[in-house]
């Protein structure tokens, strides 16, 4: 089958718009090369630290009804060293998903990946349930300034930055990532939520809170990536309940110039890529839009 709909995202030429979100199958090089035979444009890998990271015990994700989950998975990881061989010889549109609690781990990391063949690296500035980690780093603005400044010194490939509904600003963040060098951001991440059982009268997950994905975080995603690209000159990656190609044509109509998708594949497998690539190229035709690039961000028109 023919997977192209060919679009350049911050210098990157992709076969399609289609990303595999972070967290999602992310840590395995024989599942890397299924995904790209399968159709996707590019993949995000899980968020990798310097370190290896166990995570938290099960629970760690729950469905929480209509095409909707909560996770609290703890980054679990193998580290930056273990999984920069794992990806050794990784030829594939792989972006490498950066964590980290303290500015100077993330040019460690970034220095295991410099010599390997992938597309570039998307900063995790957004896991809402990990202390001292994600999201608590990306409501530091000054912060993220300086982690961005480094990175970009220790790499000349792309760098996206994964902002989401934390303490700051979405905006303010996402300006701080664009003026400290940033070649685009990708929004959103999940957002803190909770589950309880009534009958244990128990949180349902281990850590008790966790991060809040699929379709019921779609609008939020669409209204950031709105006011997002209203407010910066580099690309966004949209990302947040898409289950279907009419997702992906919202998240472009309103300013995205690529999107990712997590939850669909947990829910419905790694062909739902597929399916979705097939019925969006469907769509295009039927409405006679020849280059994608025609639609993004036509509602600020
Ligand atoms: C089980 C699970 C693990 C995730 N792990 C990560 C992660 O390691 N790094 C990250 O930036 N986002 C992570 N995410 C967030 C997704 O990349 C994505 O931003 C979010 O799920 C919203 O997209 P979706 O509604 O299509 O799932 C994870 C999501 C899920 C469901």
């Amino acid at each position: 089958m023919d997977y192209d709909i060919p679009i350049n995202i911050a210098g990157l030429n992709l076969r399609n718009p289609v990303i595999v979100a972070s967290g999602i199958l992310g840590l395995s090089q024989s599942i890397f090369n299924r995904l790209y035979k399968i159709g996707a444009g590019a993949i995000v890998s899980k968020s990798i630290s310097l370190l290896p990271r166990e995570g938290y015990r099960n629970p760690t994700i729950v469905n929480v009804g209509t095409m909707s989950y909560i996770n609290a998975v703890g980054l679990a990881n193998p580290g930056a060293e273990s999984f920069s061989k794992e990806i050794s010889k990784n030829s594939g549109p792989l972006l490498v998903s950066l964590v980290g609690s303290d500015k100077d781990e993330f040019s460690d990391i970034v220095r295991k990946f410099s010599n390997l063949k992938i597309l570039g690296f998307e900063l995790n500035l957004s896991c809402p349930h990990v202390e001292k980690m994600g999201m608590e780093i990306g409501d530091d603005l000054n912060l993220v300034y300086d982690i961005i400044k480094l990175i970009k010194k220790d790499t000349g490939k792309p760098l996206f930055v994964k902002v989401g509904l934390g303490k700051s600003d979405i905006i303010e963040v996402a300006k701080v990532a664009e003026s400290a060098g940033a070649d685009g951001i990708t929004a959103i991440n999940t957002l803190r939520a909770m589950k309880i059982d009534i009958e244990t009268r128990c949180p349902v997950l281990e850590n008790k809170i966790g991060g809040l994905s699929g379709s019921a975080i779609m609008p939020l995603g669409v209204r950031c990536v709105y006011e997002l690209s209203k407010s910066l000159r580099i690309p966004i990656i949209g990302c947040g309940g898409i289950m279907r190609h009419s997702d992906i044509v919202e998240y472009m109509m309103a300013g995205a110039s690529a999107v990712q998708i997590g939850s669909l594949i947990g829910l419905k497998g790694i062909y739902s890529i597929g399916r979705i690539l097939r019925d969006l190229r469907a769509h295009l035709e039927v409405s006679s839009i020849s280059d994608i690039k025609e639609i993004i961000g036509i509602v600020h028109r």
